[in-house]
């Protein structure tokens, strides 16, 4: 796996001699950040060596680099999910590249169904805590210059950056949520009992991303930084159907109100 990482790493090095410093996977409703990036280059996923490709309708394909709030960036347009069928470790495999082409914070964004009682749908949650349902990527073979066999969790989601986003958001009149985000594999929506299972664990809302990606940038010892659109909700008496066309429409709705937090949040890292 090092030996993949280090080939695709040198691939990217030598296309673009970029050296970012913030890592961003832009996932669902934060597809409007790319207009704000000044992108230096852009790679298709299908052209870099051993790379994944995407394969879910919204999700594009291509890693940008580029300056966004006076810092150099690494921005993934489309991630991973293991739905797809991808072994953890290629859901994972972006995110270490990212590491060794010298990222110090990894932020991340998601859209997810509410389970919290007190959310309406449109709401952002800042990530404070997760609770992984997905097997852990770090399963199978230890390699030592990732990190420790047995990673601590006590802070998944940094401290310092949470409480920034949250005054960042407070100062631009935006409400947002602050709770435990519970990753479960997908690719179906939740069933009323299950959803109510989320919310007796400890969950807030529940979404099919994110954490396996986290998972990896704290072995590695990167801060985290992520952020959810509360979709739809999985709460007793507002249930209702789902579909993912619903969960891009809502996403897209509350993107600006996104973008702008991570925008202000980057230019203060
Ligand atoms: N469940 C799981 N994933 C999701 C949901 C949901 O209700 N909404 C958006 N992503």
């Amino acid at each position: 796996m090092l030996e993949r990482i280090k080939s695709t790493v040198s691939f990217i090095q030598d296309k673009t001699n970029s050296y970012p410093e913030v890592g961003i996977i832009l996932g669902t409703g934060l597809g409007g950040l790319v207009k704000d990036i000044k992108i230096e280059h852009s790679l298709d996923y299908d052209s870099i060596p051993e790379f994944p490709v995407s394969t879910v309708d919204g999700h594009h394909g291509r890693l940008i680099f580029g300056e966004l709030g006076g810092k150099k960036i690494v921005a993934m347009q489309g991630r991973f999910h293991f739905y797809e069928g991808y072994p953890m470790e290629m859901v994972t495999f972006p995110v270490r590249v990212m590491k060794y082409l010298g990222i110090k914070t990894l932020l991340v964004s998601n859209a997810s169904g509410g389970v919290n009682p007190d959310y309406e749908i449109g709401d952002l949650m800042i990530i404070n805590d997760h609770i992984n349902l997905i097997p852990n990527p770090l399963i199978g073979k230890h390699t030592h210059e990732f990190g420790v066999r047995f990673p601590d969790m006590s802070e998944p989601y940094d401290h310092g950056l949470i409480k920034k986003a949250e005054e960042l958001a407070k100062k631009q009149n935006i409400k947002v949520q602050v709770g435990c985000y519970v990753a479960t594999t997908g690719p179906t929506f939740e069933t009323p009992k299950e959803y109510q299972y989320f919310r007796i664990i400890g969950g807030d809302t529940v979404g099919m991303s994110t954490v396996p990606e986290v998972v990896v940038a704290r072995q590695m010892g990167i801060p985290c930084f992520a952020i959810s659109i509360i979709t739809d909700l999985g709460v007793p008496g507002k249930i209702v159907e789902v579909t993912h066309e619903e969960v891009q429409k809502v996403a897209s709705k509350a993107e600006t109100k996104m973008t702008m937090i991570m925008k202000k949040l980057i230019s203060q890292l």
